[in-house]
């Protein structure tokens, strides 16, 4: 009861300063002085350090400072700033540049030589040069769009306000890090939780003087849009960066091969305690712009780098209970309960432990004594047992038969593809039966690759599942705001905020509502494809009447398992049902073909057999960048076959019965004016 007291107390002060930060930070109107608004903090820190289960992600201890969303006007980056994939092991590494060698359709002797950067964890920013002068700076944002901080980038010191070197390109977005040494972190300590909320909070200060008191640093290592770049390495890029009056990292280099990788990561990791600045890895980049520009882009990382990222630490630590956890999937996850530890400043008290055969294979017990594993941003997990540590009353951990949400059987489903039987086991109920799953579901739906709803964060949508106020998507639009005023935590601000941003995402793009969907196997590329595909909901919704799933296979990238998976779900009543419900609210755009006129417009092609010099992959991404399009079989869809070296039989007489036209690649180059 006392508890509840505190709780109460504590959330009430939360509200209070959130209030008082609204006045300081978006009206400019603040209604209490400086030293009442330390009080009021100091309050809530001691109120937290006295009650260890108070722990409000609002709170100031956690909250970067105030986020001034409204305060910064956003702007789209010319170029989008992409992410990084992650590598932890030298398998990833291994595989990585195996992907690179077969994409260019090179042999495994090809030396790639690599940009080494160790990987600073700051706030990447992009600033916008044109004529030498520095015009304009974009926080990353997500990537596509960002806030603009100009003042705040204008008062680092790092940062050229103009340059008049003659070779400096006409227009051009340098793109680096903003970040905050550790020396200089000391004093802020007791404001924020690491460096890189530092650099944040200080970028994000809505007077730029707030921003000049805190010592900001910035290292350029990249470049978005530009005009007239002559470099065509970027260690050369990176040496002009130093001749134009940025800073570039000191460990930068350039390497090949991924022993010689390796060594260097090594030999970073060990400098690593004594650099003044955080680093998490190393970003490894194809050195060659060319090459970089053939290997192109997946979804939101270029397949020409990576990031090689610090193991973990590692600790020892008790497993108290295995939980098992039930995905969107279906998917039962086993997790573990350990005993608290810090591992490399993180406290850790849960590891996954993947699913029921690695269970097994481990031979993982509850009260076991075991070695957990935290790699960088990855969900920590169990590598060892220490079966000398064993109590002989443990015994084996079985796994679940009925799901422990809705009591349905747990399966574990045959995969025909790989003629295996899955690691995973599922709860076989199916469509919103099953509470766990449909819970999960309903945050997909408005994660942030979804419907992208702000405000409503997975912790929210528990609690409105639990009040009933949700039970299908469709109810996330029919909300009854009056009752969730009167919610503890909510007032009428928050409300009308949240009531906003879910009208605003009323009007919708087919693919992010496609992979709202939680269809199995259909992820975000795959949701393109399907939506480039259909054009609009109905014929997607058709394709239920049609029963022609036969004709996805046109598509390039989807296959049988995408496809049975889109037809299970067809298969589904109630899916139909929150379909009818969900097109009579929302507004789904229908794609626009686009209007690119590149040289292949309105071509189709397939390609059979081996070429010489140039990968599937490539071809696929030269069709694609000049506006054509790729199937996977021959029918009347196709335009041109293009056959290499022993090239499928069956398809070139398919494609001689249907007159579709049989080009090699020559002829298939010089459609684009190359040659090979
Ligand atoms: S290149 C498309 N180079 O890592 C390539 N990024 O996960 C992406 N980062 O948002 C940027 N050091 O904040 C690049 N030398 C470096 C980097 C670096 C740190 C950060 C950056 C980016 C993130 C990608």
């Amino acid at each position: 009861m006392k508890n509840k007291r505190i709780l109460e107390k504590y959330k009430k002060k939360i509200e209070l300063i959130k209030k008082f930060n609204k006045q300081y930070y978006d009206d400019n109107k603040p209604t209490i002085s400086d030293s009442e608004y330390d009080e009021l903090k100091k309050e809530i820190l001691s109120l937290e350090a006295k009650n260890k289960f108070l722990d409000a992600d609002d709170s100031p201890s956690k909250a970067v400072g105030y986020k001034p969303s409204k305060n910064f006007k956003k702007d789209f980056h010319r170029v989008p700033m992409l992410s990084l994939a992650n590598a932890f092991t030298e398998d990833d590494l291994l595989n990585f540049e195996k992907k690179i060698l077969n994409f260019l359709s090179k042999d495994k002797n090809y030396k790639i030589i690599y940009s080494a950067e160790p990987k600073i964890d700051g706030i990447s920013a992009s600033l916008t040069y044109k004529n030498g002068n520095f015009e304009r700076g974009l926080s990353r944002g997500d990537g596509r769009e960002g806030e603009d901080i100009t003042v705040n980038l204008k008062t680092i010191k790092d940062i050229p306000k103009k340059i008049s070197d003659k070779d400096f390109p006409k227009d051009i977005d340098i793109r680096g890090e903003v970040f905050i040494q550790n020396s200089d972190f000391e004093n802020l300590k007791e404001k924020f939780a690491n460096p890189r909320n530092a650099a944040s909070g200080s970028l994000r200060q809505k007077n730029p003087e707030d921003t000049k008191k805190i010592p900001l640093n910035f290292i350029a290592y990249t470049f978005g849009f530009n005009r007239d770049l002559k470099q065509k390495k970027q260690s050369d890029y990176i040496k002009k960066l130093d001749d134009w009056g940025f800073k570039t990292n000191p460990l930068n280099k350039t390497i090949s091969g991924i022993k010689n990788l390796i060594q260097n990561y090594n030999e970073v990791e060990q400098q690593r305690a004594n650099l003044d600045f955080d680093i998490d890895g190393i970003v490894y980049k194809i050195n060659d712009f060319d090459l970089q520009k053939r290997l192109g882009n997946v979804a939101n990382a270029p397949r020409w780098a990576i990031a090689h990222k610090f193991p973990s630490n590692k600790g020892i630590s008790k497993i108290l209970d295995i939980d098992i956890q039930i995905g969107r999937t279906g998917a039962l996850t086993p997790v573990a309960k350990i005993k608290p530890i810090n591992i490399g400043g993180v406290l850790v008290s849960n590891a996954t432990l993947h699913n029921e055969d690695e269970i097994n294979r481990k031979d993982i017990r509850i009260g076991d004594s075991v070695t957990v594993e935290r790699a960088g941003d990855v969900i920590p997990h169990i590598l060892s047992v220490d079966l000398k540590k064993r109590s002989n009353s443990s015994s084996k951990f079985i796994f679940p038969n009925k799901c422990p949400s809705c009591g349905s059987k747990t399966v574990k489903e045959f995969n025909n593809i790989t003629k295996k039987i899955d690691a995973v086991r599922r709860c076989s109920s199916e469509g919103y039966y099953c509470d766990k799953i449909t819970i999960e579901k309903l945050k997909h739906f408005v994660s942030k690759e979804a419907f992208n709803i702000d405000g409503l964060g997975k912790k929210i949508i528990e609690g409105f599942w639990k009040l009933k106020l949700i039970k299908f998507p469709q109810d996330i639009f029919k909300l009854d705001y009056k009752k969730i005023e009167k919610l503890e935590g909510w007032g009428s601000l928050s409300v009308e905020n949240l009531k906003y941003s879910i009208n605003q995402k009323k009007n919708i793009s087919l693919d992010r509502f496609i992979f709202a969907l939680g269809i199995r196997h259909i992820g975000l590329e795959n949701a393109k494809l399907l939506s480039k595909y259909f054009k609009s909901f109905l014929n997607f919704k058709n394709l239920s009447k049609t029963k022609n799933y036969k004709e996805l296979l046109n598509i390039d990238g989807i296959g049988e398992t995408q496809i049975n998976s889109i037809k299970s779900f067809f298969s589904i009543e109630i899916n139909f049902k929150v379909l009818d419900e969900l097109e009579k609210i929302l507004v789904i755009k229908n794609v626009i073909a686009t209007q690119k006129n590149g040289l292949l417009k309105n071509k189709s092609f397939l390609v059979t057999g081996k070429l010489n010099g140039i990968s599937r992959a490539e071809v696929k991404s030269l069709i694609e960048e000049n506006s054509g399009i790729t199937v996977s079989t021959v029918s009347n869809k196709l335009k041109y076959l293009i056959i290499g070296e022993k090239p499928t039989k069956r398809k070139v007489e398919s494609a001689r019965e249907l007159k579709i036209k049989i080009i090699n690649q020559d002829e298939f180059l010089k459609m684009l004016n190359k040659t090979s």
